[in-house]
């Protein structure tokens, strides 16, 4: 994998923008397939999601042949509640690209059968010829989309049950009340987003240190979901240098000076 660290959050959130924006041009040069990404929600992709939101306007890249899949969503949140992740797509992003409606795919958390949505989901994502990127936040337990601790790393799209410290977490949108923060969601699976071609994860702020140091420097681990990029052949960690705070100076230095050599 490689880190790829700046001082701060907003420059590494802009970096990662601009670097999805060439993945798409650049096979939009080669292919007239889609291309096929994978998207989270939470506080740390807003301002890639801004910055992507920006080239779109200035006509430096186009959604309108990119087939989005989001990796999870709430159970039993109403899709127009303004914390579900439907809402939070559409207010960061939709709303502001040209991505076709019928291009965008999110978890329904209120389908009658919920086994049979997450059997579909993964089916669509096969359909459409797999990720060719996606792009994942990391929760402060270590968790890739809502792959909490002890998830198999081999799991797929399917109902999970959210730990409590991520309901404390999460509640903060909630009117601080983790009574409100839904139990359950449906979530794609760690191997979903391992079997994309590349991943990105973003991990900006000091409460993200802790995870990053397992994801990055312990070994892969269900205790960690996100440490399974370890075994990806095109895995990037992009962070903040408040997320990189409890790397060895060793592993610091080794990633800036990659960054350095290949002039990321
Ligand atoms: P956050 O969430 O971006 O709101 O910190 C990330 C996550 O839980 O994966």
């Amino acid at each position: 994998m490689k880190v790829i660290i700046r001082e701060k959050a907003k420059d590494a959130a802009v970096w990662a923008a601009r670097y999805i924006a060439d993945r798409i041009n650049e096979k939009a040069a080669k292919t007239s397939e889609p291309f096929v990404i994978g998207l989270c929600t939470g506080s740390t992709p807003i301002e890639t999601y801004k910055e992507l939101s920006r080239l779109v306007k200035e006509g430096k890249v186009s959604f309108k042949n990119v087939i989005s899949f989001n990796m999870d969503e709430y159970v039993g949140l109403p899709e127009s509640h303004p914390e579900s992740y439907h809402s939070f797509m559409y207010h960061n992003l939709f709303d502001y690209i040209d991505e076709p409606a019928q291009n965008i795919h999110i978890l329904n958390g209120n389908a009658p059968d919920l086994n049979a949505e997450c059997e579909a989901y993964e089916k669509a994502i096969r359909d459409a010829g797999g990720f060719d990127f996606f792009l994942g936040g990391i929760g402060e337990d270590g968790h890739i989309a809502f792959n909490e601790p002890f998830s198999p790393l081999t799991s797929r799209t399917r109902v999970v049950t959210l730990t409590e410290d991520t309901r404390i977490v999460n509640s903060r949108f909630f009117d601080n009340d983790m009574n409100q923060v839904p139990k359950q969601a449906l979530s794609v699976g760690v191997a979903t987003v391992t079997d994309a071609k590349e991943v990105m994860i973003l991990a900006f702020g000091p409460k993200k240190a802790r995870a990053i140091h397992d994801a990055v420097e312990g070994g892969v681990s269900h205790m960690c979901t996100v440490s399974a990029l370890q075994n990806h052949p095109a895995g990037w960690i992009v962070c903040d240098e408040a997320a990189v705070g409890e790397l060895r100076v060793n592993s610091y230095k080794y990633f800036k000076a990659v960054e350095a050599a290949e002039k990321l």
